[in-house]
């Protein structure tokens, strides 16, 4: 067994973690404050490759390995988890599910700007009343014989507004329930296609959430996704690789807030001597080290299964609920290590916190996590 990284991949992690901290981490806070798109950021990682990792070169992608994915996705995390989920749902939702299952023609003309950076998309599963329950879909697909006909509205939509390609999934047989699901491309400017305003959210705030409104929008019959009711099993399918990314994520903001709080306990002193040195703390480090730890293990394998071909259902979603329990956990007690300042925003652990939450909520939450591992083991 091999625990080592190619000097490839260390080359890439060195890359994200010098991005992070030369792009990403000055003006993160104001784009927080001020719920701001890391705009100039997004437009740069696209042109260092990252938003289409695993995308073959054909299509405009680098041609990476999943590995490299999750380094990269840890990286950006520490620093800034509203600029990293772009990478996120780009990479693994997106470029993916168009690579693994779009036609030729789709990969031609979506998938290319997608995987290069040109474009970034977004991936339109959940409704008002149907998230977790992701089978009831209530937007509807109607065959028209030339086109589809897509009426409905989808909420909590990452890249909602700055997207311009976007995966929605639809219902196009009610009676076959998921067997009758479909996934659509969709592109922005289509006639009867609105965007809601922009969620103002707790954690991720730079990150651009939106719901959607689809009014009689025409699709043509070419953008469908696979044969007729493959929709939900390719959003199943994607959402698999999809929970690895987010689990990268949630690693990433716990090793970020314990970096931070390491840092701190070494330089600030209370009763004569640096905190580090108090057991209270050093035992508290030493908790979140390895529990980091442990949620990179399973982030790695995770990645390192889906680069070998072999199943990862069960691995991405361990990865996720554990990692993201691990970033809810390491970040509140990194707010803790910092005192008072830890409540304060110039010390960017309390913004971790914020952000860590959403790794327990989407692309599944915690519960579909434990619903997905426990069918898997008792299968
Ligand atoms: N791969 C392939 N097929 C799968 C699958 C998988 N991983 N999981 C389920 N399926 C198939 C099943 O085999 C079944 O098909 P058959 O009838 O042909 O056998 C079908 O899908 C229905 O499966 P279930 O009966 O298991 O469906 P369920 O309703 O009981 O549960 C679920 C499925 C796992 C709970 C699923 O609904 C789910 O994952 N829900 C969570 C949805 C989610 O993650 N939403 C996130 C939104 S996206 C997002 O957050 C992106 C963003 O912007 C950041």
């Amino acid at each position: 067994m091999l625990f080592q990284l190619s000097e490839e991949q260390l080359m890439i992690q060195q890359a994200a973690r010098d991005f992070a901290q030369h792009e990403l981490k000055p003006g993160v806070i104001e784009r927080d404050e001020h719920q701001k798109f890391p705009a100039e950021q997004v437009k740069k990682l696209g042109e260092l490759g990252f938003l289409g990792m695993m995308v073959s070169e054909k299509f405009g992608g680098s041609g990476l390995d999943a590995v490299s994915y999750v380094l990269v996705m840890e990286e950006l995390s520490k620093v800034d988890a509203s600029a990293s989920v772009v990478v996120s749902v780009n990479n693994s939702l997106v470029c993916y599910g168009l690579e693994a299952y779009g036609s030729e023609f789709q990969k031609e003309k979506y998938l290319t700007p997608l995987a290069s950076g040109q474009q970034i998309g977004a991936f339109c599963l959940s409704e008002p009343e149907a998230g977790s329950d992701a089978t009831s879909q209530q937007t509807t697909a109607e065959d028209k014989g030339d086109y589809y006909l897509l009426n409905g509205t989808k909420n909590w939509i990452t890249n909602g507004s700055t997207a311009s390609t976007y995966l929605v999934i639809a219902q196009t047989h009610p009676d076959l329930k998921h067997k009758g699901i479909n996934a659509f491309i969709v592109e922005k400017g289509m006639e009867g296609f609105t965007i809601g305003p922009k969620e103002n959210k707790m954690g991720i705030r730079g990150s651009d959430t939106h719901s959607l409104m689809f009014n009689d929008v025409k699709i043509p019959k070419e953008n469908r996704i696979g044969e007729d009711g493959f929709g939900f099993k390719f959003a199943m399918k994607t959402l698999e690789g999809g929970r690895i990314g987010i689990a990268a994520q949630a690693l990433g903001i716990a090793a970020g807030a314990y970096e931070l709080a390491l840092d701190y306990a070494k330089q600030r002193k209370s009763f004569g001597k640096p905190i580090a040195e108090h057991q209270a703390i050093a035992f508290k480090l030493a908790d979140m080290a390895t529990s980091i730890e442990a949620a990179r293990m399973l982030v790695y394998k995770a990645a390192w299964l889906k680069d070998q071909g072999l199943p990862y259902t069960l691995a991405g979603s361990m990865a996720k609920l554990y990692a993201s329990k691990v970033a809810m956990d390491v970040t509140v007690e990194a707010v803790q290590v910092h005192g008072g300042y830890g409540f304060v925003k110039e010390y960017h652990v309390e913004r971790l916190m914020r952000d860590a939450k959403i790794t327990q909520i989407y692309e599944g939450t915690s519960e579909i996590q434990q619903m997905v591992i426990s069918r898997e083991i008792l299968r």
